[in-house]
């Protein structure tokens, strides 16, 4: 996908297209409301400086941490990235709104450009780099895009609608054993074998092209005694979105690139919502913090210095009070981490070989 600077507003679907029910811009706080946004706008508002004011919000999404970063800190400039246009107008059109254009950056990318991006706008240092990964609440209520088991829809689950790959077409050409894989690596799914099994067997009569003969087929192969509480189908319809959003992926190969773009004192914090992403998350901060060194070494070596301060000391959660005013807050692991230290040239040439989310677990680190 290419990186394009995005369109004025106006080229972009407006709010009372993608709502029906609301035509007011207010009414984009109570679409998606910002996850732990008090503990976020903490952690990135005291990294920026007068020096270096800028943040890259990797996951604009309709705007509500960004706004809340602009607001913070009146000297702030934020470059908001997201590979959903619908997403990057609203948020363009809240931005104009609340008169905080003059210091927004929209961009049109996956966040795995990162690199480039930052390089085309002549941005080599940032003070932080935040990500709020997975969905927005206007992606998951828009019913078309099928994201949601609970709404029939068209097999979609493009975050971003120019890409070629739907789910539908993961369903239809992935082999017997891809689809295995899918379901057990990203829905950690008990029953992969047999649902993929199920899921060919299907197709050779005719496609699955809904999101409810979906549900009906997991409904049918997962054992009445073996579920667990809610939806059957909900690992299915996860693994599906992250296979076809090449979610982890984009993780792996991000993380590193927003740490190398950090000024000494910069901050990454990155709020995840599964096991997965968090697990992903987690290794990667850790890989900067604390190493296993032989005991008694009368010298740690330069690159074996942590580089990384752990701010949030581990994953900070939602307090049960946030998660009945905020639903979305429930599954939330918060994480940040301060650059202390130059990151060891060794270890930057680690992160770009690394190809596979499991990578940075093989580094001597500490484990917490
Ligand atoms: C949870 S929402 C962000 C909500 C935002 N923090 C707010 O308060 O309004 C996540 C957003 O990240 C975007 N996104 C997810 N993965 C992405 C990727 N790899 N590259 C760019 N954007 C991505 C999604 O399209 C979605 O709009």
């Amino acid at each position: 996908m290419a990186i394009s600077q995005q369109t004025p507003p106006q080229q972009t679907p407006s709010l009372s297209q993608s709502q029906e029910s609301s035509n007011s811009l207010s009414s984009l706080s109570q679409i998606h409301q910002p996850v732990l946004l008090d503990e976020c706008v903490q952690l990135v508002s005291t990294a920026l400086t007068p020096e270096n004011p800028w943040v890259v919000d990797c996951t604009l999404g309709l705007a509500g941490h960004a706004t809340a970063f602009l607001k913070a800190v009146p000297a702030a400039r934020l470059l908001g990235i997201d590979r959903d246009q619908e997403a990057l107008g609203l948020a363009q059109e809240r931005m104009q709104a609340e008169g905080l254009s003059d210091r927004f950056l929209p961009v049109h990318a996956a966040f795995d450009q990162l690199d480039e991006i930052l390089n085309a706008h002549q941005l080599n240092q940032v003070s932080a780099v935040f990500m709020d990964l997975g969905l927005s609440s206007l992606q998951i209520d828009e019913r078309a895009r099928g994201f949601s088991y609970s709404q029939d829809a068209p097999l979609d689950m493009r975050m971003d609608s120019s890409q070629e790959l739907t789910a539908a077409q993961v369903l239809a050409t992935y082999s017997l054993d891809d689809l295995t894989r899918i379901f057990k690596d990203y829905g950690e799914e008990r029953f992969a074998r047999p649902i993929a099994r199920r899921v060919v067997q299907t197709r050779e009569r005719a496609p699955l092209r809904t999101s409810s003969q979906l549900d009906r087929l997991v409904d049918a192969v997962v054992p009445k005694a073996h579920r667990a509480p809610g939806n059957p189908a909900k690992r299915v319809f996860q693994a599906l979105r992250i296979e076809v959003n090449g979610e982890l992926d984009k993780l792996v190969s991000t993380l590193p690139q927003a740490a190398s773009h950090l000024r000494l004192g910069g901050r990454l914090v990155v709020e995840s919502y599964h096991s997965l992403e968090d697990r992903t998350v987690k290794r990667f901060m850790a890989s900067g913090l604390k190493f296993d060194l032989p005991q008694g070494l009368p010298v740690v070596p330069e690159q074996a210095q942590p580089f990384f301060e752990d701010l949030t000391h581990g994953a900070l959660k939602a307090s049960g009070q946030q998660v009945v005013s905020n639903p979305r807050s429930a599954s939330v692991r918060l994480r940040a981490v301060q650059l202390t230290r130059p990151i060891p040239a060794e270890r930057q040439q680690e992160w770009t070989q690394t190809s596979d989310h499991s990578v940075y677990s093989h580094h001597h680190v500490g484990r917490r």
